[in-house]
């Protein structure tokens, strides 16, 4: 006889950004886009393309499940040595393998009151109590994260840039964080998904930190700027006895062959990246201004998304954006209602939801006349 374990019971699914193959189906629409997962709207380098038919000719091979050639790739863009690398089917399986690797029943885990929603989903499939700590103007802070760590605590977590709200935590916290951490046999997860779109001179990476230290561990996509979110691919970096542990957590094969061709020539083609941030910053500028324009504030961001408050007025805007063919992300699942979450797309997209708001405003204007 089976039971179904009561934890699990209790969970809540997570709920994605919708596709669009299914929100045109539900409205009979078609020439929808998705403005919801902060993927990026270009797609992907040119060069992967080849690569990926290439490989796809050797499907019936397991592919290799120490990923050679990847952590290669990764150790020379990074001059670290390969043994300091983690690859998994995207970032997110590598974020259940360290909380699988260090929780237990008997701890709690600490994050900020606004983070990425796969923490507090993953963490209770572990048994663990969450403690969230207050933020101020949506930017976390080490200090409230600190006074809620006690001997109980295994790991901080935080997501650098953070999402949904875009925000980021300055250099200055970190290193009070790990100085904290590493004092208290506490693990430290900073999952840097966003960190080529962060510019601000108060960010910086901690993966020069992590071979250095036995508590640090850091998370980067491929599916973000990478504009790989199909296939699946992610890696994290730190010390070489942390990374021996996580390997062991891990299942063999987790990484396919299509996804370690393809990140290693994605990131061959820096250029590509390049020209990503600079199209996204030009429709973050667009967006913040025009939204502005029509009384609609956003959190200034560090990311390729940007978070709108939705005036009260006009509280049903997510569902009419999506019955014109226009998906963005609400953060009710997030504890923030009264916000939406809208990834830059190519200009295109951007004037499209602009113009559909102000349209969608004026006509609720007139019906209330
Ligand atoms: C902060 C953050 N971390 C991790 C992920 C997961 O990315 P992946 O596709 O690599 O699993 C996301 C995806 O939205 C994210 O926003």
């Amino acid at each position: 006889m089976y039971i179904i374990c009561e934890h699990i019971k209790k969970l809540r699914p997570y709920v994605p950004g919708k596709p669009v193959e299914e929100l045109e189906r539900e409205f009979g629409i078609s020439g929808s886009v998705k403005m919801a997962s902060n993927e990026n709207p270009w797609g992907c380098s040119e060069s992967v393309i080849p690569v990926i038919e290439e490989a796809g000719r050797r499907l019936n091979l397991y592919p290799d499940t120490n990923v050679f050639y990847l952590k290669k790739a990764l150790a020379g863009f990074h001059d670290l040595p390969e043994s300091n690398f983690i690859v998994g089917n995207g970032s997110g399986e590598l974020i259940d393998i360290v909380m699988k690797t260090v929780l237990s029943a008997r701890c709690n885990i600490v994050m900020g009151a606004y983070s990425f929603i796969l923490y507090r989903l993953l963490a209770p499939l572990y048994g663990v109590e969450i403690n969230y700590a207050g933020a101020t103007n949506f930017v976390n802070s080490a200090e409230n994260m600190i006074s809620l760590c006690n001997e109980k605590t295994a790991m901080i977590i935080v997501d650098n840039p953070c999402n949904p709200t875009g925000t980021c935590m300055a250099a200055g916290e970190l290193d009070k964080l790990l100085d904290f951490t590493a004092k208290n046999r506490i693990l430290l997860m900073i999952d840097e998904a966003y960190f080529e779109y962060a510019d601000s001179p108060d960010y910086k990476s901690m993966i020069p930190s992590s071979p250095d230290f036995k508590n640090l561990i850091v998370t980067r996509t491929f599916s973000k700027v990478y504009g790989l979110a199909g296939i699946r691919a992610g890696y994290a970096v730190a010390c070489t006895e942390l990374i021996s542990h996580f390997e062991k957590a891990r299942i063999p094969f987790n990484v396919n062959m299509l996804a370690q061709q393809a990140a290693i020539a994605a990131l061959k083609d820096q250029a590509f990246i390049g020209e990503t941030v600079r199209k996204t910053k030009e429709g973050l500028n667009y967006l913040n201004s025009e939204l502005g324009n029509i009384g609609i504030e956003t959190i200034p961001t560090q990311t390729n998304f940007v978070m709108a408050r939705i005036p009260c007025h006009f509280s049903g805007c997510i569902e009419s954006l999506m019955k014109t063919g226009i998906i963005v992300r609400p953060l009710v699942n997030y504890g923030l209602g009264e916000y939406m979450r809208i990834t830059s797309g190519t200009m295109e997209q951007n004037i499209r939801l602009i113009k559909t708001l102000k349209q969608m405003m004026t006509e609720q204007e007139e019906n209330n006349e």
